[in-house]
């Protein structure tokens, strides 16, 4: 297996795009990643597009094709595919591409993700976004996403005894970092006060602990490692990409407050990339609702079970602090079009760790994670990323 680095990075401004179709937003990303890298777009020699669900958003299937002809690639007959794997559908493309020049198969790939959300009406976009649980077991009895979210936060508040104002310290420093990034969805500051008079979604949860339904798209080029210097001044190592699955029902599982997917995927990736928690100097953690990135805090070394919210307590997920925590906004401020978020949180590191994230760079980081869930934490990728 060859080592793997980015060349080139790119993503449109998340939000709502009413001005703009979901070839328009996936096209504009992956022609920004293309000019970052220095190469021509007839360079490229596959492409891996991170997708959920554009057949029922937007009524088109066939995403991969209709991305590399919008892009003026449908010449070049090169292969062009879509991943899915629901939320994670943008990181497991990444896995996907990776492994395509990890390989030696081919050189230049170009990973994308893309979503295009908020055409349809609110309830329409929930019953989607359902499709990632059990539809017969979960969805049938009620379940929607928030509510699935809604019992992990009670159980680990039962388990923990932790209160809802102290799980409401997330979404705050979500949005403090997504005001500071001008592609981000949600730019307002909140304080724990917003988050607890916000209207609730489903109890304990506000709408201020839930992602919103974004539009939008976000891509990075991959080269052999070796020949990155080739392309750019300032290639990004991949020094681990790693994927595991859970059972699909939250039911099935033994717990709802350690999610094994990320257990798993993480020590895959410590070990492939030769870290320990201790080595990463910040994070992109899956926050669509404030408990995922909780557990993902524990689940993936960096506090105690039950003690991750200490983190945030002592200032340490601020810029500044120890291990400064989705410096985008996340998906919480930055916004959750669910196809491109896997990809975005890697642009977002791309742009930190060549110090070109303006208003919230992350000092001195040369190592850091992303942490992309599909479902209930059903499926996880991690991948580590370190400037070389
Ligand atoms: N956080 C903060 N503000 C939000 C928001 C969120 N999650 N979602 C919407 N808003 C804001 C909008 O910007 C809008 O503000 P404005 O009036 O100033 O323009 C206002 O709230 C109403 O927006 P609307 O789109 O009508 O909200 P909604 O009630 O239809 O949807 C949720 C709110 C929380 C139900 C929706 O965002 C949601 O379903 N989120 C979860 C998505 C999800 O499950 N993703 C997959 C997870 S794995």
């Amino acid at each position: 297996m060859r080592e793997v680095a980015i060349i080139g990075a790119g993503e449109t401004k998340y939000g709502e795009h009413w001005e703009k179709s979901l070839r328009d937003l996936a096209v504009e990303a992956g022609l920004k990643a293309i000019e970052d890298s220095n190469i021509y777009a007839e360079d490229i020699q596959a492409i891996f597009g991170g997708n959920m669900s554009a057949g029922s958003f937007v009524g088109q299937d066939h995403v991969g094709a209709l991305i590399a002809d919008f892009a003026g690639l449908a010449e070049t007959k090169i292969p062009a595919m879509r991943v899915e794997a629901a939320c994670a559908s943008g990181a497991a493309a990444l896995h996907a591409g990776y492994l395509a020049v990890a390989s030696g198969m081919y050189d230049l790939v170009l990973v994308g993700g893309v979503e295009k959300m908020t055409d349809l009406p609110g309830n329409m976009a929930t019953d989607i976004l359902a499709g990632a649980a059990d539809r017969e077991w979960e969805v049938f009895l009620g379940a929607t996403f928030p509510a699935l979210g809604a019992m992990m936060a009670r159980r680990y508040m039962h388990e923990y005894g932790l209160k809802i104002e102290q799980l409401a310290l997330l979404p705050v420093i979500a949005h403090e970092h997504g005001s500071r990034n001008p592609d981000a969805h949600l730019r307002n500051k909140i304080t724990v006060d917003t988050v607890l008079n916000a209207p609730m979604v489903a109890d304990p949860l506000t709408i201020m602990h839930c992602s919103p339904v974004s539009d939008g798209a976000a891509a990075v080029v991959l080269a052999p490692a070796e020949l990155a210097k080739k392309y750019t001044d300032a290639p990004i190592k991949i020094s681990a990409s790693a994927v595991a699955n859970d059972y699909i029902s939250l039911h099935s599982r033994p717990s709802l407050t350690t999610q094994v997917a990320t257990v798993e995927a993480g020590k895959r990736a410590y070990k492939m990339a030769n870290k320990e928690p201790k080595d990463i100097d910040f994070v992109e953690l899956h926050d669509a609702f404030s408990i995922i990135a909780l557990e993902a805090l524990e689940d993936l070394g960096f506090a105690k079970k039950g003690e991750g919210i200490k983190l945030a307590e002592e200032g340490e997920l601020n810029l500044g602090g120890k291990l400064p925590y989705n410096p985008s906004g996340g998906l919480k401020a930055k916004g959750h079009p669910v196809g491109a978020t896997g990809v975005g949180q890697v642009v977002e590191i791309v742009k930190q760790l060549r110090n070109e994230a303006e208003g919230r760079q992350v000092d001195g980081a040369e190592v850091a994670l992303a942490h992309n869930v599909g479902g209930t934490a059903t499926t996880t990728v991690v991948h580590i990323l370190e400037v070389m």
